[in-house]
């Protein structure tokens, strides 16, 4: 039997108090959509089918690069109505795993089980266990454990109110008795919407049999309603990322301020510091420190690479042994070779620096290529920028560049020149000369300082 899945994602997501449609807000770095998506896709399916509404087309345009069909549900008039707008592209005899886009955590293995058990009676229901079930509908058994129905919060009485057992919201039915009885729902409720949920009743007088299973972690269902929520929710994502990397071999200082919001691929005993954020692709190789307070994104460190607190590292290749820090900025586009050091208030952008080279001090280096076992000294500036367009440093080998230079580019420093503290250096300079432009020294005798009048 095919499987065809529905996502839904078309609900503004009142609770939020945002423009931006519900599904589209982050946990972790990805939309709650694409966590959904993810999950779903991780099982054997014919299509993957999307209900979209509020904020539609912005959906659309960020999750334009994932393969799924989009179905429009022009008004959003319940979760029931939704799900009836994708069935005309449902053949009769798939199963169709509905699942809600607010709702990140689920993995793929809780939802192959429920696919499983759907395959003999042609229904399963996924549910939960909880503590707290507010918010939740809640599942209504008889005596001998039977499935009956499900009330929404809003519509249960006392008695069903103190229900642990809730619905997930996410099922598993075959599309032909899917699209008998989704004829059937009415909106006759206190929200005066067409609830899926309902189905859950008019199957079980069709004599249906509804085989129900819960997941591993009751986590894996929480839905997310409000921005309460979606910070609690990222918490704990995070803390499972770290305990999973902490089994690998990673030290992680306080696995309560550690946050990653991508793909991390790491090495053995790396040791990253407290308030450290990863973003987007990160390679990391083994024997690397990070200090506190370190962003870093899409960037690629090798081996034995020492980054001191409070750099921001964006889109760089860092060599074996560099040391970074404190204090660093590395924009996109650099690349460093091995054993570089960058120190406090150096910012460096679109350059590649060779080995052993040291920048360690209030330096700005841009669109700039430096080779290797190079000094750059405190205050060194490269004027990349005329103010119309950027333009390219070249510094050669064994370069010794004093403080406080300028380089004002396009310009060439020859391998094994000296440049002089101070200088504004113009034209090209040829290798292992010294350079230097600077007025001379004079000194005045028996100066007198200016005295405040009095
Ligand atoms: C729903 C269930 C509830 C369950 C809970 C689990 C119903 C009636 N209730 O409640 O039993 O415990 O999920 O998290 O199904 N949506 C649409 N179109 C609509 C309305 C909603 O696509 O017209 C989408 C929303 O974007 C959302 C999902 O359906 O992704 C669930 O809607 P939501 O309003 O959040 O339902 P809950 O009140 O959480
Ligand atoms: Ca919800």
């Amino acid at each position: 039997m095919n499987l065809s899945i529905v996502i839904l994602a078309a609900g503004q997501g009142t609770r939020m108090k945002s423009e931006i449609p519900k599904v589209l807000h982050k946990l972790a770095g990805k939309t709650l959509l694409e966590h959904v998506y993810h999950a779903a896709s991780a099982l054997k399916h014919r299509d993957i089918l999307i209900v979209y509404g509020y904020g539609g087309e912005k959906i659309k345009t960020q999750l334009a690069h994932l393969p799924m069909t989009w179905i429009k549900q022009a008004k959003q008039l319940g979760t029931g109505h939704a799900v009836k707008q994708a069935l005309p592209d449902i053949p009769d005899d798939d199963l169709v795993l509905i699942l809600n886009g607010d709702v990140p955590l689920v993995t793929s293995v809780t939802l192959k089980q429920l696919v499983v058990a759907a395959r003999d009676t042609g229904f399963g229901l996924l549910t939960s266990t909880i503590d707290d079930p507010s918010g939740y509908g809640r599942i209504i058994r008889n005596k001998k454990g039977k499935l009956l129905r499900i009330v929404e919060e809003k519509d249960a009485n006392e008695v069903e109110r103190s229900i642990c057992e809730i619905n997930t919201g996410m099922m598993v039915i075959a599309a032909k008795s899917l699209k008998r009885w989704i004829k059937k729902l009415d909106n006759k409720n206190t929200r005066k919407e067409f609830y899926l949920t309902d189905i859950i009743e008019i199957a079980a007088r069709d004599g249906a049999t509804i085989n129900t299973i819960k997941p591993d972690s009751p986590v894996e269902i929480r839905g997310i309603n409000n921005r309460v929520q979606l910070a609690e929710m990222e918490r704990y994502y995070q803390y499972i990322q770290a305990h999973q990397l902490m089994r690998r071999g990673v030290t992680i200082m306080d696995p309560a301020r550690f946050d990653l919001r991508g793909d991390l691929e790491i090495g053995e005993d790396v040791l990253i510091d407290i308030n450290v954020l990863f973003e987007g692709r990160l390679k990391i190789g083994n024997d690397v420190s990070i200090g506190a307070n370190c962003c870093i994104k899409d960037t690629i460190i090798a081996d034995n690479v020492e980054i001191l607190p409070n750099c921001v590292i964006d889109n760089a290749i860092i060599g074996s042994g560099c040391r970074i820090g404190p204090f660093s900025r590395i924009r996109p586009d650099t690349h460093l070779d091995e054993n570089v050091h960058i120190g406090n208030f150096v910012e460096i952008k679109k350059s590649t620096l060779g080995q052993g080279t040291k920048i360690n001090h209030l330096s700005y280096i841009g669109d700039t290529e430096v080779g290797r076992d190079v000094n750059i000294g405190a205050g060194t500036i490269t004027c990349n920028y005329d103010g119309a367009n950027k333009h390219k440093t070249i510094i050669e080998d064994n370069v010794f560049i004093g403080s406080d230079t300028q380089l004002v580019a396009p310009v060439t420093v020859g391998s094994g020149a000296t440049i002089g503290a101070g200088t504004t250096i113009t034209k090209n300079v040829k290798a292992g000369v010294l350079a230097i432009s600077r007025a001379e020294q004079k000194s005045i005798r028996n100066w007198k300082r200016p005295k405040k009048k009095k």
